[in-house]
């Protein structure tokens, strides 16, 4: 089955983001980490990355037309991205949020998600498993 695994903006930039807070796993890593779980639980994962809010949107309009499940880390849009949120209403399969980081034990802005409420669930705050913690959770969702 193919889900989609969308990334918000500076996500393709955690080589030089702070490896404190997101550790030390770059993107490309990442995808790679995230496709061979995929593809080990029987998905296709089609993995993006855009610092373009439109253009998120425009995926996520085409996963709701196409009805594919969405891991998303909407990154700073997470905390007042309305119009984000009103493009994964609209999903009709599942969507897992997910953050590399906790941003609840961060700055107070972060404490925000414009996204949860729509998603199914959130995972944050274990790196890259995060990722892999929310493709088990959409399988044993979609086994359901
Ligand atoms: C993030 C957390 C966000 O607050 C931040 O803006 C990001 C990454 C995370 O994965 O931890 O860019 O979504």
């Amino acid at each position: 089955m193919k889900i989609l695994i969308l990334n918000g903006p500076n996500l393709a930039r955690l080589d030089i983001r702070d490896s404190l807070i997101y550790g030390d796993v770059n993107y490309p890593e990442l995808a790679n980490l995230i496709s061979t779980r995929a593809e080990e639980l029987g998905f296709v994962a089609d993995i993006r990355q855009s610092n373009d809010e439109s253009e998120l949107i425009s995926w996520l309009h085409e996963a709701a037309d196409m009805n594919i499940p969405v891991i998303f880390n909407p990154a700073a849009f997470t905390h007042y991205s309305y119009a984000i949120r009103d493009a994964v209403e609209m999903l009709k399969a599942p969507l897992i949020e997910v953050h590399l980081s906790n941003p609840m034990a961060r700055e107070e802005f972060r404490h925000t998600s414009v996204i949860s409420g729509v998603a199914v669930g959130t995972i944050a705050g274990f790196g890259p498993n995060s990722y892999l913690l929310a493709l088990q959770a959409l399988q044993n969702i979609l086994q359901k």
